[in-house]
């Protein structure tokens, strides 16, 4: 089933080296500018809630802004505790004429 992109910013708003908060159907979602690459995760840190889009690129990583745990930007792994219980889940990102899309989480897709 072909994944459904829904546009959510402007590129030239996410320089890179940067993240934003945004919300994409009542999900929030972390965009991050990585060297010229956009990813996108879930918002809501799995320590205690922090809002990842509202932390720092430190590397390859994203820096919650509550307790400074870090996350792969490409993988949602996190640094701390690299199990699956404390990853964050990974969008998929495409930039169409300087406008970022981003596919919602496939359950989304069955309400
Ligand atoms: S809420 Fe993110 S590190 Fe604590």
């Amino acid at each position: 089933m072909p994944l459904n992109f829904h546009p959510v910013a402007n590129i030239q708003d996410l320089p890179p080296g940067t993240c934003q908060s945004i919300e994409l159907q009542d999900h929030g979602i972390a965009l991050i500018n990585l060297e010229g690459v956009i990813y996108a995760l879930d918002n809501t840190c799995p320590h205690a809630g922090g809002p990842l889009g509202e932390g720092s690129v430190e590397g390859d990583f994203v820096e919650c802004p509550w307790h400074g745990w870090k996350f792969d930007i490409k993988t949602g792994v996190c640094q701390k505790n690299p199990s699956p219980s404390w990853n964050v889940p990974r969008y998929e990102v495409q930039v169409v004429d300087g406008i970022i899309h981003v596919a919602p989480p496939t359950s989304e897709k069955r309400q």
